[in-house]
């Protein structure tokens, strides 16, 4: 397939263009300056010029491709009004990306989250939460599989809150960060709530799957680990980092403290058996022994 992302130069996106070439794939990327275009050249795609605001690149790059997987979204968490800037820009462009594909059978696979369900693994058949700082993206991703009734094979590929590589990226990723800020390795409440994970290699073997044989309007699960304590994540930073682990309050990390704070297992049993995925890279708290002071 003739593949447009999204998202190429990410941590996901990259290791997604690795695993779509390498089964036969060609990808056009989105790209929104020269050195973005230079990578995805590098990486063996074709780099499409144009950003999530312009829209009609958007729809030329889709309109060109036998299939569209969708990965950019800024991620400024500094207030929430920046979330909600990059939501409604991310909204906008996966509903003109679907437009564009309305009546051609033509896959669209999204990014969405795992929903957190209280005292249980979240499952595929869970629905997403619409509230809270990040809700308008579920309620995009919704939209999206609704087209599923209007001839564009839809799919939502759920991700864990870490997806990892070498130990950086995701919630854990943003804890080393804060870590390294504060010269402390903190966790919010008493650090025993779960969050799942996935190695992005494995997230992009997953979207692959997905593109290539996941029935119009479903949602996958991408998920490796079900549930690490995160004082067992704080504790491999600090030792890592060579920094202190302690409790700290949930509004030291911002608009995101509350999600943090959540107990949000997953499991994705169903994906393994539906899709005939494995993961098979290291685990979270392995990956995170990759991590330099
Ligand atoms: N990593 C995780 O743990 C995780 C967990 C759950 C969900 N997700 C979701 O998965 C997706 C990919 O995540 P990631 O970790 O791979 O992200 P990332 O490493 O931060 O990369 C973001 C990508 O989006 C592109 N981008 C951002 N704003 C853009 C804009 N306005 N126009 C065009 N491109 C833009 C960036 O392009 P440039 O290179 O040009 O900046 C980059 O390719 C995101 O939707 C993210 O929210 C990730």
């Amino acid at each position: 397939m003739h593949v447009f992302i999204t998202g190429g130069t990410g941590l996901i996106g990259s290791a997604l263009i690795a695993e779509l070439v390498r089964n036969g794939h060609t990808v056009l990327a989105l790209a929104r300056s020269d050195s973005s275009a230079a990578a995805l050249q590098a990486a063996g795609a074709e780099p499409w010029r144009g950003e999530l605001a312009d829209l009609p690149a958007l729809r030329a790059g889709a309109a060109t491709s036998d299939g569209v997987i969708h990965l950019a979204f800024g991620h400024d968490f500094s207030s929430l009004a920046a979330v909600a800037r990059m939501v409604a820009e991310e909204s906008a462009a996966l509903a003109a990306l679907g437009d564009e594909l309305i009546g051609s059978n033509r896959p669209l696979i999204t990014v969405s989250g795992t929903p957190p369900v209280p005292g249980r693994s979240s499952t595929e058949a869970d629905p997403l939460p619409v509230d809270g700082p990040v809700g308008g993206r579920s309620r995009s991703v919704t939209s999206a599989l609704e087209l599923a009734s209007r001839g564009v094979r839809t799919a939502a590929v759920r991700l864990p809150r870490t997806v990892h590589n070498e130990g950086k990226g995701g919630f854990a990723g943003l804890l080393t960060e804060t870590a390294r800020h504060n010269g402390f390795a903190g966790y919010p409440g008493d650090g025993t709530q779960r969050w799942p994970a996935v190695h992005a290699l494995d997230a992009a073997a997953l979207f692959r799957l997905v593109l290539e044989m996941a029935p119009a309007g479903t949602a996958w699960h991408a998920v490796a680990d079900q549930g690490d304590a995160v004082r067992d994540i704080a504790a491999v930073i600090g030792r890592r980092l060579g920094l202190e682990v302690r409790s700290v309050p949930e509004n030291l990390f911002g608009p995101l403290g509350s999600i943090f704070a959540t107990d949000q297992p997953s499991s994705s049993a169903h994906t393994q058996v539906a899709l005939g995925w494995q993961p098979r890279h290291p685990s979270l708290l392995a990956d995170l022994e990759n991590l330099q002071p």
